[in-house]
């Protein structure tokens, strides 16, 4: 057999474990054998819970995600969600874009998709649209435009925990950034290994089904995303995971190492920048954020305060869907230019004993 025939068998026999997995011994969030596809209760804007607490009850029962995937600016936008289960995030954010914009689901598990389209009618009566917003096609991630999936056509790609779950992440990030517009974003949440993880967790069905096994040691998405042409990883946020479970044999298997679950965004420009620095002032009118616009973990936008940052930075907003929410003026010469860098997202994870909302956590959850 060619290493090509085994690496699609090894392809195939992923896909239809992880079907398997989602599709029939999973019936709803509280059967996961770890902690890992939960998402703790934290600090989101009051627009974004209002959205979420209006998904109906059975696809909230079935959501899996590791993180919240939802980021502003979404007025009118075109969102794909890649692993989009039964539409927890699908749903939110057709409330979100509004009745002009636009929200398809991928996923690859039938049973998902199917409770995520037994519920298009009754979000786009609830949000008051003449005619439902949001669409769910069955397909793989490695293979969208397969799917029906139009190059080039969305401002904004998501994906909630499902990254991790694709044998073949180049070829998913690949195809993510055919599917982005110029300009667009990826922002996704998934796990991360602060190695590469040994063949007994990875061949394990059990913990790859459960978002362990195919983590990405960290770096490696940087050279991914580089490879296929994105921009640098900006790391939005990040949360130790100590793997929780039942099983101790499970428990024993993952030992010391060590994950993450971390939120990125990546973008799509094909601009290159002119070296030259710009200030940037972000002119605080994005719902839900008057006071300041984090980009990532190194480079947030204070309202009305101009921040001196790379050619390069300024060329992937004035190109992104945020580009009239900052004005641009020139930077003749300024001392400290920001920059987005790779940040280790071990290094900045915010502890699993931090405060969250309902105990006792930042005012702003209330
Ligand atoms: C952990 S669940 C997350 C589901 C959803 N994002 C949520 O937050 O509830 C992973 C989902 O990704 C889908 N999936 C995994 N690998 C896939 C692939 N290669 N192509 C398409 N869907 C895939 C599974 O069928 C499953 O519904």
């Amino acid at each position: 057999m060619s290493s090509c025939d085994k690496r699609a068998n090894e392809e195939d026999r992923v896909h239809a474990s992880v079907k398997d997995y989602y599709g029939k011994t999973l019936k709803k969030s509280d059967d996961l054998a770890t902690n890992v596809c939960t998402t703790p209760t934290t600090r989101l804007p009051k627009y974004v819970r209002e959205a979420l607490k209006l998904v109906h009850d059975e696809v909230a029962s079935k959501y899996y995600g590791c993180g919240i995937v939802i980021p502003p600016c979404l007025h009118g936008a075109h969102v794909l969600d890649l692993g989009s289960g039964s539409g927890r995030d699908c749903y939110a954010l057709s409330k979100l874009v509004g009745e002009t914009g636009q929200v398809t689901g991928l996923d690859m598990t039938e049973e998902q998709v199917a409770v995520a389209r037994k519920h298009i009618d009754y979000h786009a009566k609830v949000f008051g649209y003449a005619e439902p917003n949001t669409d769910f096609v069955l397909g793989y991630i490695e293979r969208p435009i397969e799917a029906g999936i139009k190059e080039n056509n969305y401002d904004l790609v998501i994906s909630n925990c499902v990254v991790n779950l694709v044998p073949d992440k180049r070829a998913a990030l690949g195809e993510i950034y055919k599917v982005l517009k110029d300009g667009g974003e990826f922002y996704f949440s998934d796990l991360y290994a602060n190695c590469d993880l040994p063949d007994n967790i990875r061949k394990h069905e059990v913990l790859w089904g459960e978002c362990i096994s195919g983590a990405l040691y960290w770096k490696d998405l940087g050279k991914i995303a580089e490879e296929v042409g994105f921009s640098t990883p900006m790391l939005i946020s990040s949360r130790e995971i100590s793997i929780n479970s039942k099983s101790s044999k499970l428990r024993e298997l993952v030992g010391d190492y060590k994950f993450v679950s971390a939120e990125y965004r990546l973008f799509k420009c094909s601009t290159q920048g002119d070296g030259k620095p710009v200030n940037v002032v972000y002119k605080g009118e994005l719902e839900g954020l008057p006071d300041e616009f984090i980009l990532d973990k190194n480079i947030s936008f204070k309202k009305d305060e101009p921040l001196c940052v790379s050619g390069n930075l300024a060329v992937i907003l004035k190109c992104s869907r945020y580009r009239d929410e900052f004005k641009y003026e020139p930077a003749p010469c300024c001392a400290t230019e920001s920059q987005v860098a790779a940040v280790n997202p071990f290094d900045v994870a915010v502890s699993e004993d931090a405060k969250v909302c309902g105990e006792g956590g930042p005012s702003c959850c209330a």
